[in-house]
């Protein structure tokens, strides 16, 4: 239907330019690191699972253009500091490098290898997911999570998906994810896509949503899940959980084990990247606020794990998650 990503054996890493959409579906050729990095940073690639994959090729695509190598794995792991996937990919494909003597055929092997592992892991979360839905669920989400975000089909969408297509999903609302605005320019994209009913609402609305009985469940991804099961997800996120565990209603993270860190112990070891003020003080390229007004623009927060239903993994749903539950999945 779309590609997010792709390998071009021009060489390039072929991307369908997120910032463009939904108004247009335009591909982004990126055919040097120094592009890919610059596409990273703009969020024409984004998503956890996915710039963990963009690393990964952005390695391959390296060595095919003889970049220095080092140097593309130093700057493709700091483009963005959140999504533990980034770094994890890069340093994955890196290693194949260097294990193969350099090898370009390798390396791209590896890449491609980490791609189809993100494909598998995303259809056995859809499997796993679709357990927790009951027959007429009405779903919000936050942020985007589908294949704009993943390989496969999506995280938290790939289920909302999976229950839309078994006939389980009477609705799927979409939290707008300012100031980016993911859910309503992605989210709402792929819904459409798809033919899922879906309703988009802006952020500040979802408490007054959950709290008038029109959501049974609460189902986003995650950019870095801490040893101790704290999440780490589109800022939005926490305040989500909070309704939701307040109101009584199941808050479900679902994403793949590349994004359990177990080198992250807990919230404090996460950083949140801070993104740009102009992000928030101009809308559609108006500014909106006084001139000289500062804004806070943190691009994540740090939802505990003692607010999450359950976590949704290839390896199976943990309930409750705490440390011990983190560590039993991983081992599993
Ligand atoms: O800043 P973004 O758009 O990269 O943030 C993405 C999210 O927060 C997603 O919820 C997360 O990466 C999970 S994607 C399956």
């Amino acid at each position: 239907m779309y590609r997010a990503l792709y390998w071009s054996d021009e060489p390039a890493v072929m991307l369908l330019d997120q910032t463009r959409l939904p108004a247009e579906s335009v591909e982004l050729s990126c055919p040097d690191v120094a592009s890919l990095v610059d596409a990273i940073k703009r969020l024409a690639v984004r998503g956890a699972p996915l710039l963990g994959i963009a690393g990964g090729y952005g390695i391959a695509l390296a060595v095919a253009r003889g970049e220095d190598v080092e140097t593309a794995a130093y700057d493709l792991a700091h483009a963005r500091p959140t999504a533990v996937n980034l770094t994890k990919g890069v340093v994955r494909v890196f290693a194949a490098y260097r294990d193969s003597g350099g090898d370009p055929a390798a390396t791209l092997a590896a890449a491609r290898a980490l791609h189809a592992e993100e494909d598998a892991a995303a259809e056995a979360l859809a499997t796993h997911g679709l357990t927790l839905i009951e027959p007429g669920a009405r779903v919000l989400t936050h942020c985007n999570t589908g294949a704009l975000a993943t390989g496969g089909a999506g995280s938290a969408f790939g289920v909302a998906l999976a229950a839309h297509k078994a006939g389980k999903l009477a609705h799927l609302w979409v939290g707008e994810t300012r100031p980016l605005l993911q859910g309503a320019r992605l989210t709402a994209w792929e819904a459409a896509a798809h033919g899922i009913p879906h309703t988009v609402l802006v952020d500040g609305a979802a408490a007054s949503l959950m709290s008038t009985d029109q959501v049974d469940l609460v189902l986003v991804g995650a950019d870095r899940i801490a040893e101790d099961g704290t999440v780490a997800n589109k800022v939005g996120t926490y305040g989500l959980a909070v309704v939701a565990t307040y109101l009584g209603i199941p808050f479900v993270v679902v994403a793949p084990c590349s994004t359990i860190d177990l080198a992250t112990p807990q919230a404090a070891a996460i950083t949140v990247e801070q993104r740009d003020a102009t992000e928030v003080t101009t809308f559609a390229g108006q500014l909106v606020t006084p001139a000289d007004s500062p804004a806070w623009n943190p691009a994540f927060d740090l939802t505990p794990a003692g607010l999450i239903t359950a976590l949704v993994t290839e390896r199976g749903v943990l309930r409750h998650p705490d440390r011990a539950g983190i560590a039993e999945l991983v081992a599993r």
